[in-house]
C-alpha cells in the first residue's frame, strides 16, 4: 500500500498519476493525498505532480532497523518517535514534518511515518532541481512570452504516456527554449522538435547537450517548420507517430487597460495557427497522434478557443478531452488549460 501528497495541482495530478497504474485508488477529503494498494512502484520517481511518497513497511519494524541500522531514522509524529526510543533502542532519529522535505534527509536519512497502527517509509521526493535547471539556467529565454514550466511539461508528458503506453518518441512542434525537448531527453525518450523561429532553440541546444543531465545516444533533433503546413522534414519521423507535447504562446500579457476585444482578437491568433496545425497532426503521421498541449484561458474575459478547437478536432477524428482545473501562478490573469486529443 502506498499514499502520497499530491502537487498544488490536484487534479492535474492525479490525472498524472495514471501513468504509474495505480490501484484502488482513494483520495483524501481535501483531495491533498492519495492512497493506493498497488502501482508501478519504478515509475513513481517518474511523476511530476506528487511532493512525496510513501510506502507502507510490511516487514516487523525490528527487521526494517536491522537492514537500515546505519541510517538515521526522521520521524514524523512524536508518538513513534517514543516508542522508537523505546521498544527498538534507536538513538540515531529525529523528528520532522509530514509535509516537509529536506535536501539532507533526501540524500542519506530515512523517513517513517505512522498512521493507525502502519508504519510508512517515505519513498521518494519531487526533483525540483531538475525543473529549476530547465527554467532558470538556460542561457535563452524569455519570461515576457510566458514560457512553459518544465514541471508542467513533464507532467503532460506523463499523461500523454498513460494513454500512448509504448511511445518512445516526442514531438514538439512549437518548440521555442526546448522545455519538452530536455524533460523528454533527461527520461530517455526520442525527442523532434520544430518552430518558425530557431532563436532559442539554437541558443539553448549546445548548453544542454553540455549538461550534465543530457542523454548521450537518444535522439535530439529540430527543424523549421510553420506548425499550420505539412511536415517537410516528415523522414526524420522514420514513420513513426510521436506523442505530441506542446504549447502555444500565452503571450500577450492581460492589462488592467486590455479590452475584452483585444482578448478576442489575441485568441483569434491562437486560433488561426491552432486549427490548422490540428488538422495537419491528424494526417501527418501513420496513425493519430496523441496531443497533450496547453491553450491560454483569460481570466475574467470570454474564452472561445476551447469549443472551436473540440469543432475542428471532433472533425478530422479525434476523441477530445480536456481537465476542468487550470494551471495558474498567483498574479496571472491567464491561465492554461490541459487539452488532450487522441
Ligand atoms: C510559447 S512558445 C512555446 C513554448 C515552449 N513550449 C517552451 O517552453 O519553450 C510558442 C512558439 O510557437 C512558435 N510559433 C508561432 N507560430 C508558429 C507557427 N505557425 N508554426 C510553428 N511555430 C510557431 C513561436 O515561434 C514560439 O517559439
Amino acid at each position: 500500500m502506498y499514499f502520497a501528497i499530491l502537487g498544488k495541482n490536484k487534479e492535474l495530478s492525479l490525472k498524472e498519476l495514471e501513468y504509474v497504474s495505480p490501484v484502488n485508488l482513494h483520495q483524501s477529503p481535501n483531495q491533498q493525498i492519495v492512497l493506493f494498494d498497488d502501482a508501478e512502484e519504478e515509475k513513481l520517481s517518474d511523476l511530476a505532480g506528487l511532493v512525496k511518497w510513501w510506502k507502507v513497511i510490511e516487514e516487523p519494524l525490528s527487521d526494517f532497523f536491522a537492514n537500515n541500522e546505519k541510517k538515521m531514522i526522521w520521524v514524523a509524529d512524536k508518538q513513534l518517535w517514543i516508542s522508537l526510543k523505546k521498544e527498538h533502542k534507536l538513538k540515531r532519529f529525529k523528528q520532522v514534518d509530514l509535509f516537509h522535505t529536506d535536501i539532507e534527509i533526501k540524500k542519506k536519512w530515512i523517513e517513517l511515518i505512522k498512521i493507525w497502527k502502519s508504519r510508512w517509509e517515505v519513498l521518494g521526493y519531487q526533483n525540483i532541481k531538475l525543473y529549476e535547471v530547465i527554467d532558470f539556467e538556460k542561457p535563452g529565454r524569455s519570461m515576457q512570452m510566458g514560457m512553459m514550466p518544465a514541471k508542467l511539461t513533464h507532467t503532460l508528458i506523463n499523461i500523454g504516456l498513460s494513454i500512448d503506453k509504448e511511445q518512445t518518441l516526442i514531438y514538439d512542434p512549437f518548440l521555442w527554449s526546448w522545455t519538452t525537448g530536455f524533460i523528454a531527453n533527461y527520461f530517455w525518450y526520442d525527442f523532434l522538435g520544430s518552430d518558425l523561429k530557431l532563436t532559442f532553440a539554437n541558443k539553448n541546444h549546445p548548453w544542454w547537450i553540455g549538461s550534465k543531465y543530457a542523454t548521450p545516444g537518444k535522439e535530439l533533433k529540430f527543424f523549421i517548420q510553420d506548425a499550420t503546413k505539412p511536415i517537410q522534414e516528415i523522414a526524420l519521423f522514420e514513420e513513426r507517430t510521436p506523442l505530441i507535447i506542446t504549447e502555444w504562446w500565452l503571450w500577450p500579457i492581460i492589462k488592467a487597460s486590455t479590452t475584452p476585444e483585444q482578448v478576442k482578437e489575441y485568441q483569434r491568433w491562437v486560433r488561426n495557427v491552432y486549427l490548422p496545425w490540428i488538422e495537419q497532426m491528424a494526417s501527418a503521421f501513420p496513425k493519430k497522434p496523441v496531443m497533450v498541449f496547453t491553450i491560454p484561458w483569460y481570466l475574467w474575459y470570454e474564452n472561445l478557443l476551447e469549443h472551436q478547437i473540440i469543432e475542428t478536432a471532433e472533425k478530422v477524428g479525434f476523441k477530445f478531452s480536456s481537465l476542468q482545473e487550470m494551471y495558474k501562478r498567483d498574479q496571472h490573469k491567464v491561465a492554461r488549460k490541459v487539452i488532450i486529443l487522441q
